[in-house]
């Protein structure tokens, strides 16, 4: 009997260095295995389940990625943290080697089941395999996501364009009663946080304001947070691009009409200011967003120049004044075709005054509208 007794204390001590967490097992890997042995990530983590496990959400958006106007899609790219407390995770710092905060897998633990309302495509987010814990069971899991929303997008003022899209977190399945949704950073933060947003790019991040809400349906009532992101269109390189060259192409226009009407090169000078609005319009057609929905309006800025009842009739009655100035210089004491003449020139005139009337027209009101959208 006597004899054992060693074999009985190696076998107690072996157990209790199994058994108390400052021995050999690293506190790191006792903890984990503490944790999870009796874990059931099937169970929304609470003890009472009357009570809501309220997720805290977090967005800040990155980049404006591409803005898709024919198929209204907008992509961005947003850094997105949800925070949330798990009961069943929690331990004492104190008997853990003051270890207060680990990471765990995600796909070990229950997570909540928050999407995007507005989800059209699913678009290369890396997948982050672990979340921190802390000693109070609280849970903090972040990722960066790229998204792609469908959202109404207006290309009327183009390029003077705004554009207010929303991104909808909401539970795909549970009811307010079990999942509830939070801030976790104040509204007025969220509002203007610019730090992240890459500025260099063709839009500028002018707000993201948010809202709670619950949307009540037949299947529940259900949490909602709504973020706008609102984003305005840096319109510099289209008015270079696009603005002046048209501009210049109307002042043009409207010179020619300082040609006397019986000069033969005034219809070659029309004709290549044609040809020069056609070339400019094939070019700029890619550049143009379009949607269905409407045009911007300085695409029809160009259509109505060719519209412009002036421009073709000029071309039109000029090459008629030239015919009948050939007829006159066969026949030059014809009366009737001076008479002709003169009141074809009259008509000249009161096209290029009307011409004048409705650019001006269109010019301010055009330039009006931008001044007050760009301001
Ligand atoms: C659960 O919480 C509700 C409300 O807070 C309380 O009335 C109820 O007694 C709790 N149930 C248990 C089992 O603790
Ligand atoms: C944590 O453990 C220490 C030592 O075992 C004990 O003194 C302390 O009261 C415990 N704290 C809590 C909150 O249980
Ligand atoms: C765990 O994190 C939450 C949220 O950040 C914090 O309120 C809490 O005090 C932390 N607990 C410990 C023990 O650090
Ligand atoms: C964006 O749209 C939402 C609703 O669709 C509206 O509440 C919000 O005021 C808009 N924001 C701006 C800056 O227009
Ligand atoms: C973008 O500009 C804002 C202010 O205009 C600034 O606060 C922010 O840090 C800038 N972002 C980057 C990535 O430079």
């Amino acid at each position: 009997m006597a004899a054992l007794w060693p074999f009985v204390l190696a076998a107690a001590s072996g157990i209790l260095a199994i058994d108390t967490p400052h021995s050999s097992s690293p506190a790191l890997h006792h903890l984990t295995k503490q944790l999870l042995q009796t874990y059931r990530k099937e169970v929304r983590p609470v003890h009472n389940w009357t009570q809501a496990t309220t997720v805290y959400l977090d967005v800040s958006v990155h980049a404006v990625l591409d803005v898709d106007t024919q198929n209204q899609k907008l992509k961005t790219s947003i850094w997105y943290r949800e925070v949330w407390d798990d009961e069943f995770l929690s331990w004492n710092s104190s008997m853990f080697d003051e270890i207060r905060e680990i990471s765990l897998p995600l796909s070990a633990i229950w997570a909540p089941d928050i999407i995007i309302n507005e989800y059209v495509d699913i678009e290369r987010s890396p997948d982050l395999p672990y979340v921190y814990v802390n000693s109070s069971g609280t849970i903090k899991h972040s990722k960066p996501i790229q998204v792609v929303s469908a959202c109404s997008l207006e290309t009327y003022a183009f390029p003077f364009d705004v554009q207010n899209c929303s991104l909808t977190f909401s539970s795909i399945l549970h009811t307010v009663e079990d999942v509830d949704l939070a801030f976790l950073r104040s509204t007025e933060d969220i509002t203007h946080d610019q730090k992240a947003f890459l500025n260099d790019s063709e839009w500028e991040l002018l707000s993201v304001s948010s809202t709670y809400r619950i949307l009540q349906n037949s299947a529940g009532d259900f949490a909602q947070i709504q973020f706008n992101v609102v984003i305005r269109r840096h319109p510099l390189v289209y008015v270079v691009s696009l603005l002046i060259p048209s501009i210049f192409l109307m002042l043009v226009d409207l010179g020619s009409f300082y040609l006397p009407p019986t000069c033969q090169a005034r219809i070659l000078f029309k004709t290549s200011v044609l040809v020069g609005y056609t070339v400019f319009r094939v070019n700029m057609s890619d550049e143009v967003p379009r949607s269905a929905g409407s045009t911007p309006l300085i695409e029809s800025s160009v259509c109505q120049e060719y519209q412009a009842p002036s421009g073709t009739l000029m071309e039109v009655w000029s090459q008629l004044r030239s015919i009948s100035s050939y007829f006159q210089t066969q026949d030059q004491v014809d009366r009737q075709e001076l008479g002709w003449l003169a009141l074809l020139q009259r008509f000249d005139r009161l096209l290029f005054q009307s011409y004048l009337v409705v650019l001006g027209l269109y010019a301010v009101t055009l330039s009006s509208l931008w001044v007050s959208w760009s301001g």
